[in-house]
């Protein structure tokens, strides 16, 4: 089923917006029309990942009601040498821009929010896109919720961090719980590094199903290489065989069934 997913986190730095750019290459690399949206609009990432040459649109635009996100896509799929179909939505990186996204007000991200709605609608019908991801800011402001509630499925990316656990149960069980989404876990940066088994994720999964309520549908390791090549270099792309990247095709195909 077509569908717009948004990747969340309660605390920052869980790896939503690598975890995002390296689904949406599996995605289009399986042959799927792919639209990844940074609506990350405090710390945009996927200029760096993606190095657009020119941005006429940004999402800015689309949540401000000045464009239209027909105009904002741009076409990366150069990124995985066009063995796909890999579309990018990029968030303003100015700092005027971060500056102007941060301070508005719960009217306007009321307006923004029926915007991203008309976005799904438009992303998915009229431009005909399988997946759309989008990467949002951690934490439970607007801007960020709205994704949420405009979403398909909502993944929620965790670490093993005790507060990170503490806030993400609670912003499941408190906020996600009102909008009744369909939400999917995915531990990330799980101590055990590459040597990690099946029963270490297993015990894992076992302990936080408790206190998430929802299905966890992938724990992956903390890889040290996975840190240390650059963003721009897409990781799954480039290493196709890597544990990260098997786990994250099983996690794919996880959500292609929600
Ligand atoms: N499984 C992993 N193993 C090792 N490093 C990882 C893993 N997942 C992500 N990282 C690294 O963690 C860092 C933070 O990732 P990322 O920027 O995607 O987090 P984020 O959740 O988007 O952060 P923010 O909340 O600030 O937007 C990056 O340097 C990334 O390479
Ligand atoms: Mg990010």
């Amino acid at each position: 089923m077509k569908k717009l997913v948004a990747i969340h986190s309660f605390k920052g730095g869980t790896g939503k917006s690598y975890l995002a750019a390296n689904l949406s290459t599996i995605y289009a690399l399986q042959g799927k029309k792919v639209c990844l949206l940074d609506m990350d609009f405090r710390a945009p990432t996927q200029h760096v990942v993606f190095e657009p040459k020119e941005v006429k649109h940004w999402l800015n635009d689309v949540m401000n009601g000045s464009a239209e996100i027909k105009d904002c896509i741009i076409d990366c799929s150069d990124k995985i040498e066009n063995k796909g179909k890999l579309f990018v939505g990029f968030a303003d990186f100015s700092t005027e821009a971060i500056r102007e996204m941060i301070s508005k007000g719960r009217k306007w991200e009321t307006e923004a929010l029926q915007r991203i709605l008309l976005m799904r609608k438009d992303l998915l019908e009229k431009l005909d896109f399988d997946v759309c991801i989008a990467d949002t800011s951690p934490g439970i402001q607007y801007s960020s919720i709205n994704a949420v509630v405009a979403a398909d499925v909502a993944v929620v990316v965790s670490t093993l961090d005790d507060s990170d656990i503490y806030g993400t149960a609670k912003m499941i069980n408190e906020l996600y719980e009102v909008f009744q989404k369909r939400v999917a876990i995915i531990i990330n940066k799980a101590i055990g590094g590459g040597n990690m088994g099946d029963l270490e994720r297993a015990k894992i999964v076992d302990a936080l199903q408790e206190k998430y309520k929802q299905a966890i549908i992938g724990v992956l390791p903390c890889y040290c290489e996975v840190g240390k090549i650059k963003r721009a270099s897409i990781f799954s792309y480039h290493y196709p065989k890597h544990p990260f990247t098997e786990m994250l095709r099983m996690i794919a195909a996880k959500l292609d069934m929600l």
